[in-house]
């Protein structure tokens, strides 16, 4: 029930500042809160900002930015990753999260987008139970997906701006992104992916995207806005799989002031957010039926109306769609409309697993141990000889994000100065490479060496086993933890032992 509250007023209203007023509001019923806070990490600047701010019973607390010292950074970042509720008194780190504002105690929950870290949300209050830690982690999802869209947003505003100030200097900005976001691999395992964008991007036809989760459908549909004639124009990621059923077509399509309980304002969709420019529907397959009705009336015609308005607008807006499903299928199966598919899927491109295209693990490990060193520890580190090896050996069902998240874990866990490949990759990472090293072809039934598996390991595979199911839900009735018969807590901690991390088994 809350959860829902929640996600509603995330995806209603543009502003942080009345979506964190309301969840404080809404959790306030829950527990004792004085003060919510959400909080942006800027990596860059090893900041630490409050962004909104609400308090239930008086006035919300300042705008404060910490300045992070590189330990302080790192313990946040590591802390992160765990995707642990923080409930404690306000030292440590606890304090810094909390931007001295706790009296009492605090509760903190990390904002992730993907395997990045974002920020914090922060509740201050006299005391907390572990009852109300359940509750607060549940808000943090939402709390994310809206923090995510106020940063694109402001990015998006931030360029559009820029562009009406300078052109020439919006275009040398584009010029430096170009070398930092270059697509590794162009000249490998992606160079048939990369000679079809190079067809399709000067076009307005859709293209579709299809590939596993991780694999960089969303990497190409940026490249091909920025190849294409829309380049200026926004370009607008909308996840369909994130929205509420309930709650897309005011998503899509916008809606006017007063049409449901909850609009208290007109709100344009990210259909007019894309006037101009490209619009990528990512995670396609995820669209309930009645919203691909809507959709395919707007590919048809260019037209539509938000949500309880009356008038029609058009708009100018290449579609870019992906999905890891199998649409195909899909349509067979009477899931995915027949004539939407035709419509999205004039230019397929497929953009290949990366246990496929093992010559460029080597290079997008280097580039990523490049970047994640500079960033976490000041400079840029490079894999060994003996690291690579490894990295090819194991099988990457997570794929680029994956391979990206382990060597980030590899230089937090190296304290920002060296590369701990072998521990990142994890105890299950370590038998699936020792099965490849040391008994080329050995089956999952025939651990290599030993008659038995140790406890650890068959724990590992097991808990996988169980995360695939599930799509790597943990909590709820469908996760994880209910389906092992554990509390998703004591999940959590036996992942982190075991070094498994659900966003492997998450679609996108
Ligand atoms: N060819 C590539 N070069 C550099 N980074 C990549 C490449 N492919 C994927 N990535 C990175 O891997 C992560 C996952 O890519 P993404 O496009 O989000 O995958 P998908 O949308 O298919 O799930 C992102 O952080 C992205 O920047
Ligand atoms: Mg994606």
């Amino acid at each position: 029930m809350l959860l829902v509250d929640v996600w509603r007023e995330a995806g209603r209203h543009a502003s942080l500042e009345e979506t964190v007023e309301r969840i404080a509001r809404r959790l306030a019923d829950e527990m004792p809160l004085q003060a919510l806070l959400i909080r942006r990490l800027d990596a860059e600047r090893l900041r630490l900002e409050t962004v909104a701010a609400g308090a239930p019973g008086g006035a919300p607390p300042g705008r404060t930015r910490t300045e992070l010292s590189k330990s302080q950074f790192h313990a946040l970042v590591s802390w992160a990753h765990a995707r642990e509720v923080l409930r404690s008194g306000p030292q440590g780190l606890a304090g810094v999260l909390a931007a001295g504002e706790a009296r009492g105690e605090v509760l903190a929950g990390p904002l992730l987008d993907g395997e990045q870290v974002i920020g914090a949300l922060v509740a201050v209050g006299p005391a907390f139970r572990p009852a109300h830690a359940e509750l607060f982690a549940q808000v943090l999802d939402p709390v994310s997906s809206a923090l995510r869209s106020d940063i694109q947003l402001h990015e998006l505003t931030r360029l559009r701006e820029a562009a009406e100030a300078d052109n020439r200097a919006l275009l040398s900005r584009l010029g430096r992104q170009e070398i930092a976001d270059a697509i590794v691999g162009a000249d490998g395992g992606l160079r048939a992916v990369v000679d079809r964008v190079a067809q399709v991007a000067g076009t307005d036809a859709p293209v579709l995207l299809l590939g596993e989760t991780g694999t960089g459908k969303e990497v190409i549909a940026r490249e091909i806005h920025r190849q294409s004639a829309r380049a200026r124009g926004p370009v607008v990621r909308v996840n369909c799989g994130a929205i509420p059923p309930g709650l897309i077509d005011s998503e899509l399509f916008g809606h006017e002031r007063g049409s449901f309980t909850g609009a208290v304002a007109d709100r344009a969709g990210w259909f007019e957010r894309a006037d101009g420019g490209t619009l990528f529907l990512d995670e396609i397959g995820e669209l309930p039926l009645e919203a691909q009705v809507r959709l395919l009336r707007v590919l048809q015609d260019g037209s539509f109306e938000r949500v309880g308005g009356r008038t029609t607008h058009t708009v100018d807006v290449r579609i870019v769609t992906a999905t890891h499903r199998d649409l195909h299928t899909m349509v067979q199966a009477g899931t995915f409309r027949e004539d939407l598919w035709y419509r999205i899927s004039v230019f397929p491109i497929r953009l290949p697993p990366l246990r496929e295209r093992p010559a460029d693990i080597p290079v997008l490990a280097a580039h990523f141990a490049w970047r994640a060193g500079q960033r976490l520890g000041g400079h840029p580190l490079a894999p060994t000889a003996a690291d690579q090896e490894r990295l090819i050996a194991y099988s990457w069902p997570g794929n680029v994000r994956e391979l990206a998240a382990v060597i980030e874990r590899a230089v937090i866990l190296g304290n920002g100065h060296q590369l701990e490949i072998a521990a990142a990759l994890g105890p299950a990472a370590s038998s699936v490479a020792a099965t490849t090293e040391n008994r080329p072809g050995a089956t999952e039934a025939a651990p290599p060496g030993e008659e038995f598996q140790t406890l650890d390991a068959a724990m590992a595979r097991h808990i996988e086993a169980a995360l695939e199911k599930v799509n790597g839900r943990i909590e709820g009735p469908s996760g994880a933890a209910a389906l092992l018969g554990l509390n998703p807590h004591t999940l959590r901690a036996r992942m982190r032992k075991l070094g498994i991390h659900w966003s492997r088994f998450r679609p996108a």
